[in-house]
């Protein structure tokens, strides 16, 4: 499998003969059932949301949005299956107290810590007194504003023991293919454009994956490592890894294309917003375009993983900051108060 992101895909050349190809096995679509009646939510265009708080969160709550995202988890597993741990890459040895921000339907959390999945909102001040020694998010992308996510950052700091990670693992919405297969006329080269604008009109920008390291670092952590992933959509792959993780990106697109576009685009379309049975049409001519075998597409992800400074890291920082300070403290004691004159300046 090609780690290298600017590697290309190799196409299965037996690809466009197999008329089954897309679909999942039935062990597979076993994953996906849910019973979505304990969420609390409001109805909307036909998706159930959560009202986790009175701000507002774009993605639907419920059963098929819950396929999806099992679909997306199992794809970032297959992405990382060669890795020494799929489910993430920070080197975090036994920790005994981690957090997932924004679980969903909690597929991460149960595979990581057999933890229950956490539906606080982490916009609120935050009531865990013990510190964690892994925080971890994936996918959340367009559920802060750019002043949210700097305290969202600045929380998972303060809430991480000295020494402990921070890992995020978000993935983009443009669709690419590296060989020009994806023409400029299918409704899928406007897909992103369409979700990016209709998010940055929202206010909570889709485009986390290319801002989240510099927010990272500015937060403070130090040691940022990242790895960044081409997901394939579809089985075209010749990659047997790669053709697995097509296979169930294709599911999660197919099941998820409607929860990210309803309600961004009903509420905040660009240059207005669109009707639901507009969304509806648009949605199932993608639906249909992810489909075809000659479009060789792929989204991009990527993970950041990244530490807070340990008690002796942070001391000698305090260190040097006070040499610093007292450095010029002391070079300003030493400078004249004014430029010197000579004699003849003064007449
Ligand atoms: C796209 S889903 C990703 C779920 C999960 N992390 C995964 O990778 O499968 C985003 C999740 O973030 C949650 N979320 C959005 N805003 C939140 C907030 N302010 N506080 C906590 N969770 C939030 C949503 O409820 C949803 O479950």
């Amino acid at each position: 499998m090609p780690d290298n992101f600017k590697d290309h895909i190799t196409v299965d050349p037996d690809i466009y003969a197999l008329t089954n190809a897309y679909e999942l096995d039935d062990n597979q679509s076993e994953t996906t059932s849910l019973a979505s009646s304990i969420y609390r939510g409001v109805m909307e265009n036909g998706r159930r949301y959560q009202t986790i708080r009175e701000g507002e969160y774009w993605g639907p709550s419920d059963e098929q949005q819950f396929e999806a995202l099992e679909a997306g988890h199992l794809v970032a597993l297959v992405m990382d299956s060669e890795s020494r741990n799929p489910l993430f890459q920070a080197p975090v040895k036994d920790p005994k107290r981690i957090l997932d921000i924004g679980t969903g339907r909690g597929s991460w959390a149960v595979d990581a810590a057999d933890m229950f999945p956490n539906l606080d909102d982490v916009l609120q001040e935050w009531t865990w007194r013990e510190p964690f020694d892994f925080i971890h998010m994936r996918l959340m992308l367009g559920a802060f504003s750019a002043q949210e996510w700097d305290n969202v950052y600045k929380q998972c700091y303060d809430n991480l023991t000295p020494g402990g990670w921070f890992e995020q693992h978000e993935g983009g919405c443009d669709l690419l293919s590296d060989d020009g297969s994806l023409p400029e006329e299918s409704i899928l080269t406007q897909w992103g454009k369409n979700i990016c604008a209709a998010a940055s009109n929202a206010g909570k920008p889709v485009d986390t994956l290319d801002t989240m390291r510099t927010e990272i670092e500015k937060a403070g952590f130090v040691d940022v490592h990242e790895k960044v992933y081409k997901w394939p959509i579809g089985p075209w792959p010749r990659d047997s890894v790669l053709k697995e993780a097509g296979r169930l990106s294709y599911h999660m697109w197919r099941t998820g294309m409607e929860g990210w576009a309803m309600y961004l685009l009903t509420k905040y379309g660009v240059p207005e917003p669109w009707s639901k049975e507009e969304v509806q049409v648009y949605v199932a001519k993608a639906r249909n375009d992810i489909q075809n075998p000659n479009y060789h597409i792929y989204h991009k992800a990527r993970r950041i993983w990244a530490r807070k400074p340990t008690e002796a890291e942070m001391a000698a920082k305090a260190a040097d900051k006070a040499r610093e300070v007292a450095e010029q403290t002391t070079r300003i004691k030493d400078e004249p108060l004014s430029p010197p004159f000579s004699p003849s300046d003064r007449w």
